[in-house]
């Protein structure tokens, strides 16, 4: 805390919380844009926030993407987390396979002690097989497990950088474009207004959810994703969000 106050970040995450509408903010000093130890940083404060939640028998989903795989990789053995079952948020959404949510809620309970459950979903599926594969027991088993889930943890994305890392098509590209994208979360893309633009087909919590879930954290920093976090986080879950300085002030300068 002291150092905090040092760099005048309680404030900004005062100032933060109230403009977005959100319970509690967490700003770690720097950019993640210039500088990968500031996203390990906000990995840190995540890891903290989940150890402090932690409650026994509880399910925590987790969203993929480099941030959350951040706080994965902060996470220690804790008694708390010991008695916790991880499950990815969504099936896949056509990320590599170490930014998988599966691949990070495996990470998660290997770093924590904890239990983890996965879903495997490939995302380009007709629609004929999708309909077969959603109604296998096993995976309605795991998505029941994912509704339950007492916590969720996930990234927020820059639209045109999400789009073009999970190699969307030129003509998806250009939709988005047209749609006004600024941001995304766990595949659903939104416009500046925090309406829901588009969403890929793909399994497991949809935004409608988060309001039944106890804690919503995000995660997510640099300035590159201002826009993105301030169209998203008043709509999404509305509760805990872990950022960086630089893209609290480019916020609170908007
Ligand atoms: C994706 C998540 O994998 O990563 C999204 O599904 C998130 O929720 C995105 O927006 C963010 O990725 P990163 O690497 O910028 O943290």
């Amino acid at each position: 805390p002291l150092i905090k106050d040092l760099f005048g970040l309680t404030e900004l995450e005062k100032q933060l919380c109230s403009h977005l509408g959100l319970k509690r903010v967490v700003i770690v000093p720097g950019d993640a844009d210039r500088s990968d130890w500031v996203k390990q940083e906000m990995g840190r404060a995540g890891a903290r926030l989940l150890k402090q939640l932690a409650r026994p028998k509880q399910v925590i989903a987790v969203a993929g993407g480099t941030t959350v795989a951040a706080v994965a990789n902060m996470i220690t053995a804790s008694p708390g987390l010991k008695e916790t079952t991880f499950v990815p948020a969504r099936g896949g959404l056509g990320e590599a396979v170490e930014l998988e949510a599966n691949y990070i809620a495996s990470l998660m309970a290997q770093k924590s002690g904890g239990q983890y459950r996965l879903m495997h979903v490939p995302d380009q599926l007709s629609d004929d097989a999708y309909e077969t594969l959603v109604r296998e027991p096993h995976i309605q088993e795991v998505l029941e497990l994912v509704r339950s889930a007492r916590i969720v943890v996930h990234g927020i994305g820059d639209a045109r950088a999400m789009a073009t890392r999970r190699k969307s098509t030129p003509s998806l590209l250009q939709q988005l474009e047209r749609e006004g994208a600024v941001g995304e979360a766990f595949g659903y893309y939104f416009n500046r207004q925090g309406k829901i633009v588009y969403r890929g087909r793909s399994i497991g919590l949809h935004v409608s959810d988060l309001d039944r879930v106890e804690y919503t954290v995000a995660v997510a920093g640099g300035s590159s994703k201002a826009e993105a976090v301030a169209a998203i986080c008043p709509v999404v879950g509305r509760d805990t969000l872990i950022t960086d300085e630089a893209a609290a002030r480019a916020i609170l300068a908007h």
